[in-house]
Parts: structure tokens; C-alpha cells; sequence
């Protein structure tokens, strides 16, 4: 029945940058729907709260302490989301940031800093799991890029390439795996109401500027991407791969 197709149930997987904002609402939301999580974040304490937050749905979540921009740290989340579930369903590759400054005086330490967060890693995650889901017979890997894969944004170069890039790595991986019964997609955010975006809501003229444009008229809310994450981590979406999911309140579309 189609409604089974969109349960989690017995499946298990890592969300990376979990701890808050939209990754909190996309675990949450796959939590709901089933799935055993490992949650990954830098910072332990909000990460464990979370964690047990979570739990309350009735699932396993093990939060686990790692950077993904250093690649041992990606080893220790995929050893121990091996160790806990014996195989890995899907990899939600949500953890990201931002560094705002007009292009002309933007430092080569925050191009290198958000390119490696969001960009390197991305692959290097998907690198290290891919080759799991090969040896187990296919999985989802699930990027959070942007609706700034399509803009360019004001004032966040390396955050624009970053989530450029995402949107076509997401269809080279697509491509290189599809033989391995392995989907890749992503989900394109609009402006969503997280830590991320608080410099833009503080600022009275950008906040209006970017709120008038919304179609649907309001910002997003972490939950607002439930939908779309249980999907493409689900059976309900066997079919599709290589592709970005907007969610975006219409933005796009304008
Ligand atoms: N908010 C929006 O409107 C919006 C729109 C489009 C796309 N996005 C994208 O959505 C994703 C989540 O954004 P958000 O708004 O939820 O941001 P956020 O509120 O700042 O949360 C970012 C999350 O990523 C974690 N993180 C950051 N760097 C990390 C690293 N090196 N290793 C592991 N975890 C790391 C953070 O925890 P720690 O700091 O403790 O590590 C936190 O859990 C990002 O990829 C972002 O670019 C956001």
C-alpha cells in the first residue's frame, strides 16, 4: 500500500548537522516516520539534548560527536553507525555554513572553511558511505543544497558555489551509483527561520526585501522539510534520483 512506502520502519541512517535547525527538523521527522538515526554535530551537549529529544519518538538515536570536514572524524560517524545498525540506509548530508562579506574583501579562510563544510565534505561523506551501500546493495544519500543553488545570493560567494556545487555533485553521484541501486538527491531549502538566517532577520530591510518575495509569505520552519526528507529517504521514492527537491514556499517559481 502506498502509505507503507513512505514508513521508515527497520531502516537506519545518519543525519550530519543535527543538532539544531534543519537538520533537527529533519531527524525529527525521520524519526517520526521510523528510522533508527545517528545524529552528527561539533558541539556535544546541544547534540545530546537533541538526541534525547528525539528518542521520545521511540526510536534508537546515537549522537555522535564529529566534524565533517576532517575526515577521521567522518570514519568514527560511519564505524559507529556500523557498529550500532550493521548497515547504513540512508545518509542525509544536511550539516552547513555560512560566512557573509561582500565579495571584494572576502577572505581565502572563509572560502576554504565553507567550501570544506559544505562542499568537500559532502563528497567525502558520500564517498565513505557509498562505498558501504555498494557492498549492502543500494541506499539514499540525501544533500541539503539551497535555493541558492539557482540565485546566487548577496554577499556569500563561497556559500553560493558551495551549494552550486551540491546540486551537480548530487547528479555526478547519481550517474556513477545509479548501477548500484543507490539514489542521490537533495533538498533546495528557501529561507527557513534557523541560527543560520538570523543575520537576515535582524536586518530590518533584508528581512523585508526577502519576506515580500516569498510566495506562501512566510518564512520556513525545520518542520516544513519533513515531508520531502522522509520521501527521499523512503521506498515511496525509489524512482528518482539525481535530483533537487525544492522547498522553497514558492520562491522560484516567482
Ligand atoms: N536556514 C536556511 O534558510 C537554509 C536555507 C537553505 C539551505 N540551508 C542549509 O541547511 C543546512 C542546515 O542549515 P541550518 O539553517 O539548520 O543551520 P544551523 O542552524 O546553523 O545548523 C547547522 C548545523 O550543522 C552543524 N554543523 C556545522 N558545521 C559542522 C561541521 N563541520 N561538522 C558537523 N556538523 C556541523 C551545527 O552544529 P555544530 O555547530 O554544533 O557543529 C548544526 O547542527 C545547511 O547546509 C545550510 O546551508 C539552510
Amino acid at each position: 500500500m502506498i502509505l507503507d512506502k513512505f514508513s521508515l520502519k527497520g531502516k537506519s541512517g545518519i543525519v550530519t548537522g543535527a543538532s539544531r535547525g534543519l537538520g533537527r527538523g529533519i531527524a525529527t521527522s525521520l524519526a517520526q516516520a521510523g528510522a533508527d538515526l545517528v545524529i552528527v554535530s561539533r558541539t556535544k551537549s546541544v547534540l545530546e539534548k537533541t538526541a534525547k529529544e528525539i528518542r521520545e519518538f521511540g526510536y534508537r538515536v546515537i549522537p555522535v560527536v564529529a566534524d565533517v570536514s576532517k575526515k577521521e572524524d567522518v570514519q568514527t560517524m560511519v564505524d559507529r553507525a556500523m557498529e550500532e545498525f550493521g548497515e547504513i540506509g540512508f545518509l542525509f548530508n544536511n550539516a552547513g555554513i555560512v560566512r557573509r562579506c561582500p565579495s571584494e574583501n572576502y577572505s581565502e579562510e572563509d572560502w576554504d572553511d565553507v567550501i570544506n563544510v559544505n562542499l568537500k565534505a559532502v563528497f567525502i561523506c558520500s564517498q565513505m558511505v557509498g562505498r558501504i551501500m555498494i557492498k549492502q546493495g543500494g541506499g539514499k544519500i540525501i544533500n541539503t543544497s539551497s535555493l541558492i543553488a539557482v540565485g546566487g545570493g548577496k554577499t556569500i560567494p563561497a556559500y553560493a558555489a558551495s551549494k552550486g556545487g551540491v546540486a551537480q555533485l548530487t547528479k555526478a553521484l547519481a550517474n556513477d551509483w545509479a548501477k548500484y541501486n543507490i539514489k542521490v538527491n537533495a533538498i533546495g531549502p528557501g529561507y527557513f527561520i534557523t541560527d543560520q538566517t538570523e543575520p537576515l532577520r535582524k536586518d530590518k530591510n533584508r528581512y523585508k526585501e526577502l519576506s515580500d518575495r516569498i510566495p506562501l509569505g512566510r518564512w520556513g520552519n525545520p518542520e516544513d522539510l519533513g515531508g520531502a526528507a522522509v520521501f527521499l529517504a523512503s521506498e515511496a521514492s525509489d524512482y528518482i534520483t539525481g535530483q533537487t527537491i525544492f522547498v522553497d514556499g514558492g520562491w522560484l517559481s516567482l
